[in-house]
């Protein structure tokens, strides 16, 4: 139970909190901000690090047919003309003749401005690829491109990849990095933004086997975002029309944020599209030669493509809790960006204090642990709940005595007695 909250105002709680609490700012707020631009604070950088971590040891370090990459954001411009972002990746834009502002197609009903009820332009593609350009000349021979997905950077490098690695059909690349589009309208938080991070995966494939792969890669995604504590989830198959210019089928994987069912990650057949595309562009081959039949064919691909920014949305949608007198992020315990708190019951009293210390400074060589010996045990409670802390753990004078603390669970409140040499064990148990 979320509480007796309307939706909007539920999403408008949760933004509130994560700016208060510090796990977003706005970018360059001090200037006034710049649209669809996000910093992310101390722990939102840590819930960030734990899904793209758990990503990465899905993904990564448990297979034996993935291997990573971390390719450059700036390409050769080539790269994006080969994949056909520079000519189609565009969305349609319309202009109010009012107001001016601009909207997506798609967000327009009735033919009139969301904003002011004026008349519209005609719709005309808008491309979303950001240009900039490298070295001291600003002419069109020196215009190069900020990355619209990390996916362009391991294709290029499928050669050297294969010729690196002991890799056989089927495997894959991963990689994690920055992207950017000039969206036309950024919105919900950080939701659509025109900088983010993504999570992909390339999964190369003999032609003909790649439904099967494109189904098991779709139930193990599916399975991973149960597994960080996502129970609102669901698979949706996108139609042709709705599909990238690449893609020969899509299945998205969507969460039901408070302003509706949204994609998280698509799962894309990318058919022999990009590398073949690449093959014609560069005049390199880009084949596979299967050393045992001695084939020789052009492998398909099937990829997985997540946003960090999207998942961190919705772990923080998830969390989010009212209950009674306080607020609470009730965060799977694997992604809590701080695991453990741990407090002396009185600030003024030294022996306390240094019993704490001690046990904060071996904690914290395992697990992300605060301290916090300000105000009362109740206020420094409701402070580790709102940032979803799992365990908080007093240093009493009991604890002098029996060498014991208070360890307080987050979601039931309950509070234990556990022996100080017990401790961490107690928390591996609990916390993974
Ligand atoms: N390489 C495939 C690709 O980029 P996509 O569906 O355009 O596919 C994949 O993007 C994921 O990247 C999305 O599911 C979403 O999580 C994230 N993403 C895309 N555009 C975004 C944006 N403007 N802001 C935040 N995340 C975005």
């Amino acid at each position: 139970m979320k509480g007796n909250i309307s939706k909007i105002g539920l999403f408008e709680k949760i933004a509130s909190l994560a700016k208060r609490r510090g796990f977003i700012y706005p970018g360059s707020e001090i200037y006034g901000g710049l649209g669809g631009f996000y910093d992310w604070g101390h722990l939102g950088v840590k819930l960030k690090w734990n899904i793209e971590s758990s990503w990465w040891r899905e993904m990564v370090q448990l297979r034996d047919d993935v291997v990573g990459i971390d390719a450059a954001l700036i390409m050769n411009p080539k790269v994006w003309e080969a994949s056909g972002h520079v000519s189609g990746f565009s969305d349609p834009l319309v202009e109010c003749k009012k107001c001016h502002h601009r909207f997506k197609d798609d967000q327009i009903e009735d033919n009139k401005c969301p904003d002011c009820g004026g008349a519209l332009t005609e719709s005309r593609q808008f491309n979303m690829m950001f240009k900039t350009f490298v070295g001291p000349a600003e002419d069109s021979a020196s215009v190069a491109y900020l990355r619209p997905e990390t996916a362009g950077g391991i294709f290029v490098n499928f050669k050297n990849v294969l010729s690196t690695n002991r890799l056989k059909i089927p495997f894959g690349v991963a990689q994690m990095g920055k992207a950017f589009r000039n969206e036309i309208n950024p919105r919900d938080f950080v939701f659509r933004t025109r900088e983010f991070k993504q999570m992909e995966l390339e999964y190369f494939v003999k032609p003909g086997e790649d439904e099967k792969y494109f189904d098991e890669w779709v139930e193990r995604r599916f399975a991973w975002y149960k597994s960080i504590g996502l129970k609102n989830v669901r698979k949706r198959e996108q139609a042709k029309e709705e599909r990238a210019h690449y893609s020969k089928a899509t299945t998205d994987i969507e969460y039901e944020f408070p302003f509706g069912w949204q994609e998280i990650e698509g799962i894309a057949n990318r058919g022999d599209f990009d590398l073949s595309a690449h093959t014609k562009a560069s005049g390199q081959d880009l084949s596979y030669v299967d050393e045992e039949t001695k084939e020789r064919f052009v492998p398909y691909v099937i990829e997985p493509s997540a946003g960090v920014e999207r998942i961190a949305l919705a772990l923080l949608c998830e969390a989010y809790y009212e209950e009674k007198d306080r607020v609470v992020l009730k965060f799977n315990p694997k992604m809590a960006p701080i695991k453990v708190a741990v407090f002396p019951l009185l600030a003024n009293k030294p022996e306390l204090v240094k019993l704490a210390r001690k046990i904060y400074e071996e904690l914290r060589r395992e697990y992300t642990v605060a301290w916090d010996a300000r105000g009362n045990i109740g206020k420094r409670y409701y402070s580790q709940d709102e940032i979803g802390t799992p365990f908080c753990i007093t240093v009493d004078f009991d604890s002098l005595e029996k060498d014991d603390v208070t360890v307080r669970e987050r979601d039931t409140t309950k509070q234990e007695r556990v022996k100080i040499k017990e401790l961490k064990e107690y928390l591996k148990e609990r916390l993974g």
